[in-house]
């Protein structure tokens, strides 16, 4: 039987996830489906239980999701747990077990790919949903020397601080504050401001070897990558590398073996080139 796989989100209509998976699955020679599901906030938890009731093996959880999720696995990996979120739920016997492989895809994409090292650099980190509580702990991993939250609500960038328990390196301030913090040599954007009214950030943020990465791709990244154009920023990377590693470690998983990237990448990223060309 063909093992069934989804991605949950609200929207996902546009997600990248089924043609990855898809092709990630050709390339390893693996059996399965995996699909889309939307599903609003209050009808969530029912589509979980759904999937699971007609065998589903496991799914990526996206916006947004990740850190209603938590509640509804019996087990969480070490990393879901210090994230306060999951993208990533495997089938364990009649309950979910809850992963986490935003942190890793980002480093691995910033660190691999992009060949950048992220030791040493003090670094702001722009929101405290779940895109931002899946990233942060990787960062504090990969040795970065400082992690400044500022969030819109001041409560959920507190909330974070306290889940990543490293009081020395990890501080919260308020938007307020922006230009005053001085520079910082990553600036992550996880909130989801590209798809509304924007953020209005001070180009002091910027310092001269900075690097600037949205965790959107697409439309929704271009407000925040202009910004850091403006502002000086040397490097600027979008999600979409975040988004194909994070699928190969949740491949793995699933499957036992993490798929090369770089033909799944090197395609959508054509594909996205052609897009904005056309517009
Ligand atoms: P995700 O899973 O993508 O993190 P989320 O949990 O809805 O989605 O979080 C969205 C993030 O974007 C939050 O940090 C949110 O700030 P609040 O916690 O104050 O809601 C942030 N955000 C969304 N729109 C924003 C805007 N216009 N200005 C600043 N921050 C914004």
């Amino acid at each position: 039987m063909t093992a069934k796989y989804a991605v949950f989100g609200h929207p996902v209509a546009h997600s990248l996830s089924p043609r990855i998976h898809a092709a990630f699955a050709r390339q390893e020679g693996v059996d399965l489906s995996y699909v889309a599901i939307e599903a609003a906030p209050e009808d969530f938890a029912a589509a979980i239980h759904a999937f699971g009731a007609v065998g589903g093996a496991g799914a990526n959880i996206t916006l947004p999701h990740k850190e209603r999720v938590v509640a509804l696995c019996s087990q969480l990996s070490d990393r879901a747990r210090r994230a306060g979120a999951v993208n990533t739920i495997v089938r364990a016997g009649a309950a979910w077990h809850g992963d986490n492989t935003d942190g890793l895809g980002l480093v691995h994409d910033l660190t691999e790919r992009h060949r950048l090292d992220l030791r040493g650099r003090r670094v702001l980190l722009l929101g405290a949903g779940g895109a931002a509580r899946g990233v942060a702990p990787s960062l504090l991993d990969a040795g970065v020397d400082s992690l400044w939250i500022v969030n819109r609500s001041p409560e959920k960038a507190d909330a974070l601080s306290d889940a990543l328990g490293e009081p020395g390196r990890v501080h919260t301030r308020y938007l307020a504050d922006l230009p005053s913090l001085g520079g910082f040599e990553l600036i992550v954007n996880a909130t989801s401001a590209g798809r509304g009214d924007g953020l209005s950030l001070p180009f002091s943020l910027a310092a001269p070897r900075s690097l600037a990465v949205d965790l959107s791709y697409g439309e929704a990244a271009i407000s925040f990558l202009a910004w850091a154009g403006a502002a000086g920023c040397v490097h600027r990377i979008d999600g979409l590398g975040m988004l194909v590693e994070q699928a190969a470690e949740s491949f793995a998983l699933w499957h036992g073996r993490r798929p090369a990237t770089d033909a799944v990448y090197a395609e959508l990223a054509a594909r996205a080139d052609a897009l904005q060309t056309a517009d």
